[in-house]
């Protein structure tokens, strides 16, 4: 495994480095209290073709291999995590099950206004199913030329503004986890109602809604895969999204890390600037500890990807450390500012806030370590 960046994604970095530190970074705190990321901002990104990293030059896109995705989503989140879970959304589990899963037909409808302008949303969890992903309760039932959708979903990223939404629902009741099946809708069907916009403690900026599938009839034509394969697509686009919170996790860890470091440095007590006490040092070489481990765990779950390898215990591997890293990170960020740590003033506050729920979405730590155990006493240990 090449473990150092290429000199070509060297360059990436340092492009959207200097992208998001000059045009967004300046913003990143106002997006958080007024609890929205700006249009603006999306296109901005769409037009360097982030929208379209996962799928190929081929379909209109800018065919990013796995490892670089986490290196350009690590930057996005090192200055607004909410714009790096609404790119890494997208990019993951909304337009790449397009390309993957999609025929000819679809990609060539969906594909372009996803890797151009539109949103992608995905849209797994329900009120009553959320770990339990198989445990669905929305219904498609088939009639004639198109399926009628039922139920209530919750949790979805991007869902109020999405252009497209993948929707998983049951078309088979007695058949537990393949009895579901994914559908291509676009925003303003009639019966897809978007409902509230939930007030989250972190990640303020990213929009997070529940829907409403009232009597929403999706042709046919649309059903993306075979009828009963929606899990197996969730399942498996949700190890390329894992990856990316795990990159998400990285960029936020980063940021305060750096912060950290900077204040150390320049806050003085006893004497001397508190970098110089030993217990500040620990908690500085512990942040360096986590943040090295995560990013190598992110990188080989993602060269594991770009190989053609199984990956889904490695991206389960890579999200469970970094998500709890970056929580342990920015909590120890806020404990070596003190007081000026609790303080929106400071940016380690809302880092704090915005970590903490990358140990949750796109399946908690208890679920990844589900998928890892299953995983090692199925296939063994060896590496
Ligand atoms: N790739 C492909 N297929 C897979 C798979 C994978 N990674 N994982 C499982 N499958 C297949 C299995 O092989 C099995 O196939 P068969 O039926 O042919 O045997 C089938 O799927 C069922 O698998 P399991 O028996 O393992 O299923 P389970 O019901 O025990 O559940 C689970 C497994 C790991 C708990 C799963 O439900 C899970 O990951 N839950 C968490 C869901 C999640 O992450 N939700 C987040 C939603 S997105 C979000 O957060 C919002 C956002 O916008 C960011």
């Amino acid at each position: 495994m090449q473990l150092d960046l290429s000199e070509e994604q060297v360059q990436i970095r340092d492009a959207v480095r200097q992208l998001c530190v000059s045009e967004f970074a300046p913003h990143a705190r106002r997006w958080d209290q007024e609890s929205h990321v700006p249009r603006a901002a999306i296109e901005r990104l769409a037009e360097q073709g982030f929208l379209g990293m996962a799928i190929p030059e081929a379909w209109g896109g800018i065919g990013y291999d796995s490892r670089t995705i986490t290196v350009v989503l690590e930057e996005i989140s090192r200055v607004s995590a909410a714009l790096g879970i609404m790119i890494a959304v997208h990019n993951s589990v909304g337009a790449l099950p397009v390309f993957r899963f999609g025929t000819d037909e679809q990609r060539r409808r969906f594909l372009p206004p996803l890797v151009s302008k539109e949103l992608g949303a995905f849209s797994l969890s329900e009120p009553g199913a959320g770990s339990d992903a198989g445990a669905i309760q929305s219904t498609a039932v088939l009639e004639g030329d198109h399926y009628v959708l039922n139920g209530t979903k919750n949790w979805v990223t991007n869902g109020s503004h999405a252009g497209v939404y993948l929707i998983f629902a049951r078309t088979d009741r007695e058949a537990g986890s393949r009895g579901l099946s994914t559908f291509i809708v676009e925003r303003g069907a009639r019966g897809l109602v978007v409902g509230k916009t939930e007030d989250k403690m972190g990640l303020r900026g990213s929009d997070t809604v529940t829907l409403s599938l009232e009597g929403l009839e999706v042709p046919v034509s649309q059903r993306l895969g075979a009828e009963g394969d929606g899990f197996k697509i969730a399942m498996s686009m949700l190890d390329a999204g894992r990856i990316g919170v795990a990159a998400q996790a990285i960029g936020v860890m980063q940021a305060a890390f750096e912060e950290s470091v900077k204040y150390a440095q320049q806050r003085e007590a006893f004497g001397g600037p508190i970098a110089k006490i030993q217990a500040v040092q620990f908690k500085l070489a512990e942040m360096e500890r986590r943040l090295q481990c995560a990013r190598l765990l992110a990188r080989r779950a993602a060269w594991l990807k770009d190989t053609d390898q199984p990956h889904t215990r490695a991206a389960s591997v890579a999200k469970l450390y970094a998500s709890e890293a970056a929580t342990w990170v920015t909590h120890q960020a806020i404990q070596v500012h003190g007081g000026y740590g609790y303080v929106k003033e400071y940016a380690v506050e809302q880092l704090y806030r915005d970590a903490r729920v990358m140990e949750i979405y796109e399946g908690t730590s208890e679920i990844q370590r589900l998928v890892i155990a299953r995983s090692l006493l199925r296939e063994g240990v060896a590496v």
